[in-house]
């Protein structure tokens, strides 16, 4: 559980660093199944621009024992339920590869309102658990937040691509995403409430609120900057229909999570 410094820190600043969340071992066992799922034939799979690299897969507690363990892992359930103060489930879970000296950028944004415009999910009662993979440095494209940005609420956004269409979910995954910010509402944004870095050692965990601005750069290092997204969604706060984008972006089964009992590979 968190303690109330991490609790004030997370809601004042809207994010929160976690060292030494997942042991080496689960570390280790998390990033070879990881490289799994990038090589499975898997609808959630998505590349990079170049066509070959990549970007990252999704709806991965839905093809994945291991991940459908995870999500359940206690050091991660529990903070979850704890922000939220009910019960959850998982409304996406994601890796973002973000490959050395070829992982692209994800531009400035904030995700509830493509859960709210695209999956009509009525509120932001929902947090994301984020575990790295790797060591996320100055270099390898760590996620960029404006702390306290959250406390705007939802910004004055419009989608840049036509919604709607058959495919039209891609853009919601591409390095020309929709519902970025506009460079004059960044610039605004920036200059009150500044930059900072997630970085910090493989195996910690990332809390941050769904509105809180984010965004990271090209991966310019030569080493990966695999990110790991858990969003849980308050039981609460379920889409009253179901989405317009597939199932592995949208997750439709809605039973609360049940702490797992044993551990990642029991
Ligand atoms: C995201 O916004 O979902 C991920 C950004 C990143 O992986 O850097
Ligand atoms: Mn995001």
């Amino acid at each position: 559980m968190l303690d109330d410094a991490q609790l004030r820190e997370y809601h004042d600043a809207g994010f929160l660093v976690v060292p030494d969340v997942l042991t080496p071992r689960d570390l280790a066992g998390l990033r070879d199944e990881v490289e799994r799922l990038y090589r499975a034939d898997h609808p959630g799979r998505v590349l990079e621009k170049d066509g070959t690299t990549i970007r990252g897969v999704h709806g991965c507690h839905q093809v994945s024992e291991v991940f459908s363990r995870l999500v359940r892992l206690p050091a991660l359930l529990m903070p979850a339920e704890q922000l939220l103060a009910s019960k959850v489930y998982v409304h996406q879970s994601k890796v973002n590869a973000k490959r050395a000296l070829a992982g692209d950028v994800w531009p400035w944004h904030q995700d509830y309102i493509f859960w709210e415009r695209e999956d009509g999910m009525p509120a932001p009662l929902v947090t994301n658990v984020a575990l790295l993979l790797d060591d996320a440095t100055p270099y390898n494209g760590p996620l960029l937040f404006l702390p306290g940005s959250h406390h705007m609420g939802t910004l004055p956004t419009e989608r840049r691509g036509a919604a709607g269409g058959e495919e039209s979910w891609k853009s919601n995954l591409a390095a020309d995403l929709d519902y970025a910010l506009t460079a004059g509402q960044l610039a605004s944004m920036v200059a009150r409430f500044g930059m900072r870095a997630a970085t910090g050692s493989a195996g910690s965990m990332v809390l941050f609120d769904p509105r809180l601005v984010h965004g990271s750069g090209t991966n310019m290092s030569p080493y990966d900057r695999q990110l790991l997204i858990i969003t849980y969604n308050s039981v609460d706060n379920v889409p009253d229909e179901p989405s317009r984008r597939p199932e592995f972006l949208s997750a439709s089964d809605t039973t609360p999570l049940a702490p797992l009992v044993g551990g990642l590979w029991s």
